[in-house]
């Protein structure tokens, strides 16, 4: 599919921190545009001023680079829809752009608009299919590499577009909805959840996140992050003045240490650090580029909670102290705004090479 647009789903009040990373990322692409980006829409959407520079940026640009965007999808500019038969104008825009894809997604923005949507989205989806069968669109080819979405912004008006499935959130609507585990003791262990899905995929979160490994839980209390890892069968040191969910002291997977989380120092390395202690962005971006600078653990997870203005920038601000910590080099770093963050968003730092390490406590086989 050929498009200069680009279309961003973002968590509601984000809008302008997805406009000001796609132009940057753009710009650094040599693509120039614009992007309307109404506050609270939940969307952005960027439009090159060249449609082929579109078209390439659409091609190269990595989602997995970008922080805010929840869904990263090259769309059709808005396609007007009549009261009477919304369905024949999305199906012509479709049959328009391609003939196979992975699967079909009708979405919208997530506002409380956008949910009241779905009384219109729901009946309408089964007329759309039979229209799509009829005009020999298949959406449901296991080997195709794209996907179709049919982004309403209005009862009035929708997008079509597609994203390459390799290069894209897998949830609908970019929202990994995760039901809250019985045993957590607290909501907070839902990020850690969502960022291990993110940030791993299956195979990386069995041979990294194995039992028998050593995790350190910075700003611990009450245990929704440690439970995370206690979960997969981590041997975790719980750091926090406040107290921990007796529940999982009991399963004598934790020590739980009453100290200061900008001092406290593992004694071995351990394979992980995760940190939600509720501090500036730049002290604990810090903290988590001298864990990994110094080898005290080997990736770590860490929430940054964002001031109120110039969000993007402190982002970025943070890249640039985390570059400077490691040595421009030798290290993965993803920053990405979860589903269940609020103001705030989530990063995975680890060093490029991954030695085992060989801890004298696991060989004791104590955490
Ligand atoms: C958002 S809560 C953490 C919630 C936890 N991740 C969970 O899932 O249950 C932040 C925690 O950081 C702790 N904290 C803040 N500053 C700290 C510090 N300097 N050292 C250790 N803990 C700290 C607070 O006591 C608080 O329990």
């Amino acid at each position: 599919m050929r498009t200069s647009r680009i279309l961003l789903y973002c968590r509601a009040g984000f809008e302008k921190e997805c406009a000001q990373e796609i132009t940057a990322a753009a710009a650094a692409m040599g693509v120039e545009g614009f992007v309307k980006a109404r506050p609270e829409s939940g969307f952005a959407l960027f439009s090159a001023h060249q449609e082929d520079m579109g078209a390439e940026l659409g091609r190269h640009l990595e989602f997995a680079r970008l922080a805010f965007p929840r869904q990263m999808v090259r769309a059709t500019d808005l396609i007007a829809l009549a009261e009477g038969d919304r369905v024949s104008p999305i199906a012509a825009a479709i049959h328009a752009i391609g003939r196979r894809f992975r699967e079909l997604w009708i979405e919208m923005p997530d506002t409380n608009d956008g949910k009241a949507l779905s009384a219109l989205t729901r009946p309408l989806a089964p007329h759309l299919e039979k229209a799509l069968r009829k005009a020999g669109v298949v959406f449901d080819d296991a080997a195709a590499e794209e996907r179709l979405h049919v982004f309403f912004v209005g009862g009035k008006a929708c997008h079509v577009g597609v994203s390459r499935v390799d290069n894209s959130s897998r949830w609908p609507m970019g929202i990994a909805r995760l039901r809250m585990p019985s045993g957590a003791p607290s909501r907070s262990t839902l990020k850690l959840g969502e960022a291990l899905l993110e940030f791993l995929d299956e195979k990386e979160r069995a041979k990294r996140l194995a039992p028998g490994m050593t995790a350190v839980d910075l700003g611990a209390s009450p245990g929704g992050w440690t439970w995370q890892l206690v979960h997969r069968g981590l041997m975790v040191t719980a750091v926090d003045n406040g107290p921990m969910d007796p529940a999982l002291l009991d399963t004598g997977q934790v020590k739980h240490r009453r100290d200061d989380g900008f001092h406290f120092r593992p004694a071995e390395p351990v394979d992980w650090m995760v940190c939600d202690m509720v501090e500036g962005p730049a002290k604990i971006a810090r903290l988590a580029s001298r864990w990994v600078a110094e080898g005290w653990c080997r990736e770590t997870i860490f929430n940054l909670k964002l001031p109120m203005k110039k969000r993007w920038e402190e982002v970025g601000r943070c890249r640039e102290l985390i570059d400077e910590a490691l040595g421009g080099g030798g290290y993965f770093l993803r920053v990405k705004q979860l589903y269940h963050d609020r103001e705030e968003v989530t990063a995975h730092l680890a060093r490029r090479r991954r030695e085992p390490i060989h801890s004298k406590r696991r060989q004791e086989g104590q955490p």
